[in-house]
């Protein structure tokens, strides 16, 4: 009799806990990550703790202007777990931005992250745009001590608005935050997004859609 009571009610509990749990806090100090590690997990498996050192924990460089001479006139340099392997497992990635006179760094998603910037050099637009169906265009003209944030998976941008060169700093809620520019993704896959596609989503003729192509 017993049993037949209580066993469904430990197996709805169970569900419940199963289906509503999200992911688990850190288990441990860090989990550095070992990049060699032949199981593929969602993140990367942890070097073995008696051999971690200092340096697993340290980047340096984020002090070097990195180079804008390119067509957007911006470049960043980022810091996640690819590049420092201490990161791994724990929710957090950072990148300096540098931005020639009028530079721009161009429409792009981050597909796991809030972003926070602080202006370090310079003045800059940013924006960024909510969802549909408002696709309202949210922006500001920072000055440098300026923190600005940008919501995760939305589309946003700077502009250097300044004729001297500026300077961020980006802190991001992943430690693989992935990046998704907008013209290159739509205008610039490979292999390339259908051009009539392209064309009656952007209501472009298809030779403009394939100049866009041709440059991205
Ligand atoms: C960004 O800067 C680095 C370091 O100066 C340089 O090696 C790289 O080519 C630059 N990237 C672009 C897209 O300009």
């Amino acid at each position: 009799m017993a049993v037949r009571i209580f066993l469904p009610i430990i197996v709805a509990f169970t569900f419940f806990f199963l289906s509503y749990s999200s992911d688990p806090t850190s288990l441990q100090d860090f989990c550095v990550a070992d990049f060699q590690g032949p199981v593929k997990v969602n993140g990367f498996t942890c070097k073995d703790p008696t051999q971690v050192n200092a340096n697993d924990f340290l980047f340096s460089g984020l002090h070097i202007p990195a180079n804008t001479a390119n067509s957007v006139g911006s470049n960043v340099t980022h810091v996640f777990v690819d590049s420092l392997r201490g990161l791994n497992t724990l929710g957090i990635g950072i990148a300096r931005i540098d931005y020639a006179p009028y530079g721009v760094n161009a429409p792009h998603i981050h597909p796991r992250a809030t972003e926070i910037l602080t202006v370090l050099e310079g003045s800059l637009l940013a924006g960024f745009v909510t969802s549909n169906p408002e696709n309202r265009l949210i922006s500001k003209v920072l000055q440098k001590g300026d923190a600005f944030v940008f919501p995760m998976g939305l589309i946003h941008f700077q502009k250097n608005i300044g004729n001297t060169n500026a300077v961020a700093i980006a802190t991001l809620g992943s430690q693989n935050p992935g990046v998704i520019i907008v013209a290159n993704g739509v205008f610039g896959s490979s292999p390339p997004i259908p051009a009539d596609i392209l064309s009656k989503s952007f209501q472009l003729d298809e030779k403009t859609v394939l100049e866009l192509q041709k440059r991205l």
